[in-house]
């Protein structure tokens, strides 16, 4: 069974896809994670993420990058956002993800582009959405627990900027496949979005 995830940042999807590979004991792949990872081998190589060309050098990362914390941070997020938008990029990063997605007995993937591009043939397609609000208010309380001192208008600035980069470039955008179910977990909890994610996978599988 293929389960593709997509969404906005701070919808929850990353949360959903977790649970459910927990769930259903399949491997997991954080798609995200993937372009953090060019976003942050430009950064020490000095390079600028909006050239294409350093972006694409930047593809060939060492596997070691994807534990690395730093990724997670929002800086990373952003930047990411900006590299993911080169076409050679994807092109660069397409075969792994749908290699992962085609293993013997299934997984789980994340990110903006699994049910359109990566896994348009996946059994379950979810699409996570919350309002850019709410987000922004998950965001920022994240990131007050870690210590930053971010304001939530720039929080729900940033978040906005990047739904607009995601859904507007012209390789891949961030879209809602036709046969995605939505998953709004603006008023949801997490558990609840969880039980709700089951539920959906349980009908549609
Ligand atoms: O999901 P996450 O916030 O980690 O993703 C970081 C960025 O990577 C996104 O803003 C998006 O631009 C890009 N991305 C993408 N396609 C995916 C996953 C992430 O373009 N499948």
């Amino acid at each position: 069974m293929i389960i593709a995830v997509d969404g906005p940042a701070a919808s929850g999807k990353g949360t959903i896809a977790r649970a459910l590979a927990r769930h259903y004991a399949l491997p997991h792949l954080d798609t995200g994670l993937l372009y953090r990872a060019v976003a942050a081998s430009v950064l020490r190589a000095q390079g600028d993420p909006a050239s294409e060309a350093d972006a694409v050098a930047a593809c060939e990362f060492d596997d070691a990058l994807l534990n690395d914390p730093w990724l997670r941070t929002d800086e990373v997020g952003k930047l990411a956002s900006v590299v993911s938008a080169h076409p050679l990029v994807r092109a660069a990063l397409l075969e792994r993800q749908r290699s992962f997605a085609r293993q013997p007995g299934g997984a789980v993937l994340d990110g903006r582009d699994i049910g359109t591009v990566i896994a348009p043939d996946a059994d379950v397609k979810l699409f996570v959405k919350a309002t850019p609000t709410i987000r922004a208010q998950r965001r920022h309380l994240e990131l007050r627990k870690n210590g930053a001192t971010i304001s939530l208008d720039k929080v729900l600035a940033d978040i906005r900027a990047r739904d607009e980069r995601d859904a507007h470039r012209s390789e891949a955008p961030m879209r809602q496949a036709a046969d995605a179910v939505v998953l709004d977990t603006s008023f949801l909890s997490i558990d609840a979005a969880i039980q709700r994610a089951i539920a959906l996978v349980e009908e549609r599988s």
